[in-house]
């Protein structure tokens, strides 16, 4: 959930007036963007992209992740991060989530096979994973941890940003962010290695602008470079960024707070790694089963996790299909280079992560709610929760987000 006014549409109006699109001029936004970022985050290089799975691509080209490498994902992600694996000729291996809706830190240890080089945890809906637990299966199994932060934009763990806490980190700036640019992304690491290859896979001619570095030789890649409106819009949502995340965190914790007592009710929370660093996007509420997260969603109207689409695995039809490519000879499912990894998937494979998400209901936050907003949503799930156990039929109207409406009021 992002904010936006009046501060992006001058920022806009500034770029057209001096008609200097493009991010390798003087006095970059871009450039400003990815300094600033760093500085925010407390790492040494981010580089901007046309997208989060531009960026996601371009941390495994960073890391020199291709063909004969398996890389370990969630069950339950936005298909891209499958898609990033793929688009490098390596195979992604699907492992289950645990209760916190993230990876699974016991289903990526017991995964590691002799191929398996790297993990992409991610941190979604605004939470985080158990980075403590997944960096020590890391050491210890030797490998490169890619933090997905896409959905988990200004989040932290314990006391570091989300996004520098593995090898690599990347993040989209999409329209449904917590901060936007309408299309985006940035990887960032603190080795230069990996975000110098990084810079390549985003534009293979950012050499002619920016000069190239002796130690890099160039390889060949897709373009997805960012623009300056891209740029200038991020320098003003970067700004808001903090006190949108403290925001929303307050208000998912206050709700928290106040609906503790529901468990009698047979309604618990979901495990959360860092409640006092992640974003607070959402309140999850867990029930003892499918048919209650139902019936109780019917009363009170909120996603259910296991029904969000394409970021369940059981939904990426590429994957199932092991259509890799968009040319059968680079499929990777057909490389010879992979004929050693792994690559049996079926839709019931990771059952119990099925079972997780499908009795979990997902309340979002708002940094535009009001003290009376919040209040009226926890009233509600209150209300709601009588109505369930006592069987009544009864609709609660819960106000909506309105992700269209703009807020030009602010300056
Ligand atoms: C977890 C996750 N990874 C990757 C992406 C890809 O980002 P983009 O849509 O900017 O390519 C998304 C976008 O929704 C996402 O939610």
């Amino acid at each position: 959930m992002y904010e936006m006014g009046n501060q992006e549409v001058k920022a806009i109006k500034k770029i057209i007036s001096k008609r200097k699109l493009f991010r390798y001029l003087e006095n970059s936004e871009c450039d400003l963007f990815e300094k600033n970022y760093s500085k925010y985050l407390s790492i040494k290089h981010s580089a901007l992209a046309s997208s989060g799975t531009a960026a996601l691509t371009a941390a495994l080209v960073g890391l020199k992740i291709g063909p004969g490498d398996e890389v370990i994902i969630p069950a339950h992600t936005y298909m891209a991060t499958a898609m990033s694996v793929l688009s490098v000729g390596a195979i992604p291996i699907i492992v289950d989530i645990d209760e916190s809706l993230t990876i699974d830190p016991k289903a990526l240890e017991d995964s590691c096979g002799p191929l398996t080089k790297a993990v992409i945890v991610v941190h979604m809906w605004g939470t985080t994973c158990n980075m403590n637990a997944i960096m020590k299966i890391a050491r210890k199994k030797k490998l490169f941890v890619i933090e997905d932060a896409c959905q988990s934009v200004g989040g932290g763990y314990e006391k570091k940003m989300l996004g520098t806490i593995g090898h690599v980190g990347a993040f989209s700036f999409n329209y449904y962010k917590n901060m936007t640019s309408g299309e985006g992304g940035a990887v960032v690491s603190n080795n230069k290695e990996i975000i110098e290859r990084a810079k390549c896979a985003i534009d293979p001619c950012h050499f002619y602008w920016q000069g190239r570095k002796n130690s890099l030789k160039p390889f060949a890649s897709n373009g997805s470079r960012a623009s300056e409106f891209m740029g200038a819009l991020l320098n003003i949502q970067l700004k808001r960024l903090p006190r949108m995340i403290k925001s929303m965190r307050a208000e998912r914790n206050k709700i928290l707070n106040s609906t503790k007592n529901l468990s009698n009710m047979g309604i618990s929370h979901s495990l959360l790694n860092s409640k006092d660093y992640d974003c607070g996007n959402y309140v999850f509420l867990k029930f003892n089963n499918t048919l209650d997260a139902k019936k109780f969603t019917s009363i009170f109207p909120a996603p259910i996790a296991g029904k969000t689409g394409r970021h369940n695995y059981t939904e990426w039809d590429q994957i199932l299909l092991k259509e890799g490519s968009f040319h059968q000879s680079l499929n990777p499912y057909k490389l010879p280079q992979n004929k050693k990894c792994r690559m049996n998937y079926d839709k019931n494979m990771c059952k119990s992560s099925l079972e997780i998400l499908n009795k979990t209901i997902m309340i979002p936050t708002d940094p535009k709610n009001t003290k009376k907003d919040t209040d009226n949503t926890i009233r509600n799930i209150k209300r709601a929760a009588l109505a369930y156990i006592n069987k009544e039929n009864i609709k609660i109207k819960q106000k909506a987000i309105d992700k269209g409406k703009f807020d030009y009021s602010e300056d």
